[in-house]
């Protein structure tokens, strides 16, 4: 395994700036693209945001956290990433978007390079097969907050290499994160597969009339140990992005119980999208 000091980052959402910020605090340069320097811009506030909570509380030095946020370094173009060592994708949940990323990453990045996605559904098989290295591609799925959440799965496509799997898996603990294996590629791989269901039948629970909103997270927060109850846990993912996930599943498994609430297509024609947009089945403004 040849040395891994810089990784690239593709896409400055929640996920991808999360992602940077730990890569850093590790000890890795970071190159991070989004085509929006707008986001670049907020991406690099929210990190300094959480570090400066961190120098607060007296974990974490002044200069630590000029240090860390020193080895980020944005861009809205690809060309930098002829220059790094491990790729970490992490743009908004679309095949087709996905591997156009891939396609182009292929033919920037060295040869060597490995391209991970932070997809949470997407099948990785199929982002390898956009590439001529599939062999060096594979799942590396990290959870929201990402400084916070303490996993990562990591996903073996059809042609992904033991190197590869092994690779990525040192990169996610040399992160301070422990990993599971997912080693089938199959839709949602293991959280995502058994929380879905969860949601689904929360969002049911409510548009059936059974309880509010309020009383179905109380319930599992209190009933179960959940630090958050599933309907919150949509409004704070996204409610589109809890659909897009429910609607892939309905399509790769061909099983009606998988096909997103009525309620939830709702929510997401009138633009209430969870935490994101100040509303969703909670108001947050
Ligand atoms: N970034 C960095 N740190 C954060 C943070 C963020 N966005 N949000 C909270 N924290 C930190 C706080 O600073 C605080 O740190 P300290 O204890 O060290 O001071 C700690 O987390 C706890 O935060 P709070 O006291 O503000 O609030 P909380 O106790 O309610 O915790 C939470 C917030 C961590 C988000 C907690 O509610 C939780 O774990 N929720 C469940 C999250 C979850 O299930 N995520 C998975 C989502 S599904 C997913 O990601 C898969 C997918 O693909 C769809």
């Amino acid at each position: 395994m040849s040395e891994i000091r810089k990784i690239g980052v593709v896409g400055a959402g929640a996920m991808g700036t999360g992602i940077a910020l730990v890569a850093a605090q590790s000890g890795y340069d970071v190159l991070l693209r989004d085509i929006e320097q707008g986001r670049l811009d907020s991406s690099l506030r929210n990190m300094d945001q959480i570090l400066q909570r961190s120098v607060a509380k007296g974990r974490l030095t002044d200069e630590d956290r000029r240090a860390t946020l020193a080895r980020v370094e944005t861009t809205t173009d690809l060309d930098g990433f002829a220059g790094v060592d491990f790729v970490i994708e992490a743009i908004f949940e679309d095949p087709e978007a996905k591997r156009a990323i891939f396609r182009e990453l292929d033919r920037i990045c060295r040869p060597e390079v490995i391209l991970a996605s932070n997809t949470s559904s997407i099948s990785i098989t199929d982002l390898g097969a956009a590439t001529s290295r599939p062999s060096r591609v594979c799942g590396m799925h990290f959870f929201n907050p990402v400084p916070v959440m303490k996993l990562v799965e990591v996903i073996r496509g059809y042609s992904t290499s033991s190197e590869t799997v092994a690779t990525a898996r040192a990169v996610a603990e040399a992160m301070g994160k422990t990993v599971v294996e997912v080693k089938k590629d199959s839709p949602g791989f293991i959280v995502n597969r058994i929380l879905m269901p969860l949601l689904i039948e929360a969002v049911r629970v409510v548009e059936e009339g059974i309880a509010s909103p309020e009383d179905v997270d109380k319930a599992v927060k209190l009933g179960l140990n959940h630090p958050m109850g599933p309907l919150e846990l949509i409004d704070f993912t996204g409610i589109d992005v809890c659909h897009n996930v429910m609607q892939y599943f309905w399509q790769e498994f061909n099983q009606p119980q998988y096909a997103p609430p009525q309620l939830l297509r709702t929510l997401v024609r009138a633009g209430r999208l969870g935490r994101k947009t100040g509303k969703g089945f909670y108001d947050y403004e």
